[in-house]
């Protein structure tokens, strides 16, 4: 019985593969504890000394810490509690020569999951390690699955059926376990926020932080101080000494949105944090370790950016370890009427009215307009359709009239039969919208799905000026039906 669960263990726990350290001053114990291990399919580390175990513990995720008890420098209830201290939620067994009730019972008050007493048997170490790690296992199974039935930021809030949204899940599933690099494109408004969440949820990781920043909304200087951290007098108004978002997501996950609109000199910076897991606060010379998993998002064309000398093409190798890419929504249609019926359910629930249907009429519209903002502006269309409309069903009165006129792609491509660019396609739009509504432009960032900031920042892009209003406007305000 106890084989046969040993035996299932170590099927599960191998899978994992997991990652050990073991810290004994003895060069055989350790020597023995690497050959042993390494056998049973474990990555193993090993060293005979406390502090360099602890550094070791900062820089890279352990699955099991086994550490000696009786050791010249630091005792392992040292290193345990100096590990403890940064890192909570670290198993830890110990081992002990000296069978005394005492320091065990110490050492679990201090947090170990288990202790074994040396000399061992191989068998007895094993069982030990495996039963803890298949624990730890259960934990996190236990975790995702609390998580999923609260509906929380699982793949499933994801939606999709269409062949490309079902692998990219997949990826992302499938990688959240792990600690790569990720790098998520799409244009705006694909979802690639709700990606990058989705991973962190599902990760080891998610009892940590989860830390964004949008690099294109912040002046460089301000973004560098932001990220990094800064010394107090390093610069005016630097009145204090203040942390950088980086050490802020230590032990969880950093989301660099819009890494793309970064400076030369801040990539190098990024670069140094995925090489060597180090920052250093601006106007100080001290780096500081962080542990932290990136995930980064961009619409740009990197590998267009990287060509023309703006941005570093090792940080883009370093960031493109795993890529995920969104397709947009119009070469999607399969996804369109499934996330319109969620997104009317989403509204309806949140303005505690019954259900309502989208009419057939309306939703062919819904499947044949080309989404210049995405999902989201889905989203936005159906939010709005939902709190005007007054009958059950919403039908094509419901929806702003730009859904019934021929695609603005169609128009771009009259104009330039040579193929358009995505770019030339999101100039031509903005201008159309904007034109619609007289230059006011937070209509306009409504209507195209994006907030402001991101309208004024592509204004000045595509060098955007002259917007006549026409007669009428495709894009009125319309009163609730009475
Ligand atoms: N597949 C999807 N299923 C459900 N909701 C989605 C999906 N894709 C996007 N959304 C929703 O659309 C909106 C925009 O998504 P998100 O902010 O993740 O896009 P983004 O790609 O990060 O955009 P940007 O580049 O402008 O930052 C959000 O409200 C998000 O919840
Ligand atoms: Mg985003």
């Amino acid at each position: 019985m106890i084989r046969f669960f040993a035996k299932c263990n170590t099927l599960v726990v191998n899978s994992m593969s997991a990652k050990i350290l073991v810290i004994d001053d003895e060069d055989s114990m350790c020597h023995f504890m690497e050959i042993m291990l390494s056998k049973e399919g474990y990555t193993v580390d090993t060293t005979t000394s406390g502090t360099e175990g602890i550094s070791l513990v900062k820089k890279q995720p352990y699955d099991l810490v086994i550490a000696d008890l009786n050791m010249p420098e630091m005792t392992g209830i040292d290193v345990l509690r100096r590990v403890k201290s940064f890192k909570e939620d670290q198993d830890f067994i110990v081992m002990t020569a000296y069978a005394s009730v005492d320091t065990a019972i110490e050492a679990m008050k201090q947090g170990a999951v288990d202790y074994i007493t040396k000399p061992f048997k191989i068998d007895e170490i094993k069982i030990a390690i495996e039963k803890n790690l298949r624990r730890k296992q259960l934990q996190i199974e236990n975790d995702n699955l609390k998580r999923q039935l609260q509906g929380d930021n699982s793949f499933d809030k994801f939606i999709g059926v269409s062949e490309p949204v079902i692998k990219l899940k997949k990826l992302a599933e499938r990688i959240a376990g792990t600690d790569s690099t990720v790098l998520i494109r799409g244009e705006s408004g694909t979802g690639k926020d709700l990606i990058a969440k989705a991973i962190h949820h599902n990760s080891p990781r998610s009892n940590g932080p989860f830390v964004t920043i949008n690099c294109a909304a912040l002046p460089e200087n301000l973004l560098e101080s932001e990220l990094f951290g800064h010394k107090k007098g390093s610069f005016t108004g630097a009145i204090k000494d203040k942390e950088g978002l980086f050490k802020v997501a230590d032990g969880g996950t950093f989301f660099l949105d819009e890494v793309g609109n970064t400076s030369m000199a801040l990539q190098v910076k990024l670069l140094r944090v995925l090489e060597d897991k180090k920052i250093v606060p601006v106007g100080g010379t001290k780096p500081i370790q962080v542990d932290v998993r990136l995930i980064a998002a961009t619409n740009a064309d990197l590998e267009d950016e990287v060509k023309a000398g703006r941005f570093r093409a090792d940080l883009f190798y370093r960031l493109n370890v795993i890529p995920i890419f969104i397709p947009p929504l119009r070469e999607r249609q399969e996804d369109i009427v499934i996330l319109a019926n969620y997104f009317v359910s989403k509204y309806c629930e949140k303005m505690k009215i019954p259900v309502k249907t989208i009419s057939p009429e309306a939703l062919d519209c819904l499947r044949t307009y080309h989404w210049p903002g995405n999902v989201r502006e889905l989203e936005n269309t159906i939010e709005r359709a939902v709190l005007l409309s007054r009958t059950k069903e919403l039908t094509l009165n419901d929806f702003p009239e730009r859904l019934t006129e021929p695609s603005q792609v169609e128009i771009v491509k009259d104009t330039q039969p040579s193929s358009p660019t995505l770019e030339s396609i999101e100039k031509a739009y903005i201008h159309y919208v904007m034109s619609e509504t007289g230059g006011k432009k937070s209509e306009a960032a409504r209507i195209l799905g994006i907030d402001t900031s991101t309208l004024y920042r592509k204004i000045d892009r595509y060098k955007l000026k002259d917007f006549s209003t026409r007669k009428t406007s495709q894009f009125r305000s319309k009163e609730p039906k009475t």
